[in-house]
């Protein structure tokens, strides 16, 4: 096959939700239909349903290196899917945010009774700032939920963004009995029995008035099916493909991943409308997926923590050209050339070697320590993708060093673990202390877990109030040291140097932009570039 077709069969991307609103089942829905397992209850949910550090390690341990669920590849409609697992618990928000610079777009799902929750608008927030097209699965329909109506109302004040329905609930809950697509005018019936079932109802109707309709869901649902279609062909604009793939408008379908209804046509619609591999911009060029030369960036490092093997594997998204086992390949940062004997690719749970992969591509690289997120590596071209920056976390604590006599072995620990982009590491000086930084609680566990077992280094923390950490920059450089001068004992330096302002609050960092005008506070560590 051609390169340029290579390319076109490829969708890579990520589901999205605030957790138990139902992307493990929509994932495993979405490879029953793709082939890639035969029966449900295969993908292992990657949930931990208790906070305790011990719980993520035993399901860390069992998942071991074989991080089969991190990246799934199967064949629909002619096209390549790749979906990007995240991670389902909210403390390890950062690692799915990060996941997000690595795909063309995605799914992110409602819980119709919940709506839009707290999780699902940090998210969006990040798809915004890279303008990735969303389609908007609204689940658990077959749950007494809120009004669809106000459903999308919701998601368009919360979310910053357009929405369109292209198909529309009869009823819910106990009641619901099937969607209306709006694009081709036919309808699903909803079959609660059969749950199973990989081809869907689909009755052809000659149009709203067909009085087949009133015989399939009754009248009273079919008369006020025929008043929301005419809502909604007078509110909302019709749905134009390129402003979906702008970002500036989301399709809405309904369904129920548990019933595996719903699905099949928005992965039909997915694979008709979402976009092949994007273009990505270096701090050279912006780098296309049919430029012949190889190009890709890590993005995430999954480590084993088993002490037996200490061995990684870095993701790496491939962005342009052709990789191929076995080559060497210029590692940018490290002006180094690397080959990979062992690539791997994701098949639901199972995982091979491969020869070559293309754009859109993510696969899996053997690492003893050469990679850390971010890293670019090119077929000899000098050049740095952009776009994968760190978020500022949430919560920060001091690392405290339990045992001198172990301290090398503790800053080596901390370094590695945040190259693996477990949390993030600030210094403040005087005295060198170590801020940890992240986005919840369960990852200060998981660091001291790690830094005993695998590094023999033992710690404790003290919490520190902050609010938030933004990164620094001006053109007035005398108004920087001035602001280091006076609120020194808030300001800390990330892992590249560059100084973050540790604000105490919102108000204070409010303040601070009022009286040091020249300075600019980012809340990504990557602020040079438009993302
Ligand atoms: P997550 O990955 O987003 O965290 O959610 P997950 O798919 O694990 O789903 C969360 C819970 O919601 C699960 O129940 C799942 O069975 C249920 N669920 C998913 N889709 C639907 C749906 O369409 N309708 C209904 N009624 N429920 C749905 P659980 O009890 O937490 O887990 P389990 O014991 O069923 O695995």
């Amino acid at each position: 096959m051609k390169f340029t077709e290579e390319i076109e069969k490829r969708k890579t991307f990520a589901i999205i939700s605030h957790p138990d609103a139902g992307k493990t089942t929509l994932t495993e829905k979405f490879l029953l239909f793709g082939g890639a397992i035969q029966v449900a209850g295969a993908v292992k949910n990657n949930k931990i349903k208790k906070t305790a550090a011990s719980d993520f390690m035993e399901i860390e341990k069992q998942r071991g290196i074989s991080v089969a669920t991190s990246v799934m590849t199967f064949p629909y409609n002619q096209k390549i899917v790749n979906i990007l697992d995240t991670p389902g618990h909210k403390d390890f928000a950062e690692d799915t945010y990060r996941t997000l610079t690595a795909v063309d777009s995605v799914i992110l799902v409602i819980d119709c009774v919940k709506g839009v929750e707290a999780q699902t608008e940090r998210l969006m927030e990040v798809c915004r700032m890279r303008d990735t097209p969303v389609i908007i699965f609204i689940n658990k329909m077959d749950r007494p939920g809120r009004d669809a109506f106000d459903l999308l109302d919701e998601l368009e004040e919360k979310l910053d963004i357009k929405v369109r329905p292209l198909s529309w609930p009869i009823n819910m809950g106990k009641e619901f009995k099937g969607v209306y697509k709006l694009y081709d005018g036919t309808l699903n019936l909803f079959d609660a029995e059969n749950k199973s079932k990989v081809a869907e109802n689909i009755v052809p109707i000659t149009g709203l008035e067909d009085s087949k309709l009133d015989d399939l869901v009754g009248e009273t649902d079919a008369n006020e099916l025929r008043e929301n279609v005419e809502l909604i062909d007078g509110v909302y604009e019709t749905f134009e493909k390129e402003e979906y793939l702008k970002g500036k408008l989301a399709p809405v379908f309904f369904g129920s991943a548990l019933n595996n209804f719903g699905i099949k046509e928005m992965l039909d619609t997915f694979t008709e409308i979402a976009p092949n591999p994007q273009p990505v911009e270096t701090d050279k060029r912006e780098v296309t997926a049919s430029d012949e030369k190889f190009s890709g960036f890590i993005f995430k490092i999954h480590a084993n923590i088993d002490p037996n093997h200490r061995d990684r594997i870095a993701f790496l998204r491939i962005v342009s050209g052709k990789f191929k086992r076995n080559t060497f390949y210029k590692h940018v940062r490290l002006d180094k050339k690397l080959k990979f004997a062992n690539p791997a690719s994701f098949m639901a749970q199972s995982k091979e070697i491969i020869e070559e992969a293309f754009p859109g591509d993510v696969i899996g690289l053997y690492d003893t320590g050469n990679f850390k997120i971010g890293d670019t590596l090119t077929e000899g071209e000098e050049m740095m993708f952009k776009g994968i920056p760190s978020f500022s976390p949430e919560m920060f604590k001091e690392v405290v060093n339990k045992d001198p006599m172990k301290t090398k072995q503790l800053e080596k620990g901390l370094q590695q673990l945040t190259e693996e982009g477990v949390a993030q590491l600030f210094t403040k000086q005087p005295g060198n202390i170590k801020i940890i930084g992240t986005v919840g609680n369960l990852q200060f566990e998981v660091i001291q877990y790690r830094l005993k077992n695998e590094y023999g280094a033992t710690c404790d923390f003290k919490s520190l109030n902050y609010h938030l950490a933004c990164w620094i920059t001006t053109k007035n450089e005398e108004q920087l040291n001035q602001f280091v001068k006076v609120k020194g004992s808030d300001v800390g330096y990330d892992k590249d140097g560059n100084p973050v302002f540790l604000a105490p609050s919102a108000w204070m960092l409010e303040k601070a932009r009022e009286n040091y005008a020249d300075l600019e506070f980012h809340t990504t560590s990557e602020f040079k570039v438009q993302l």
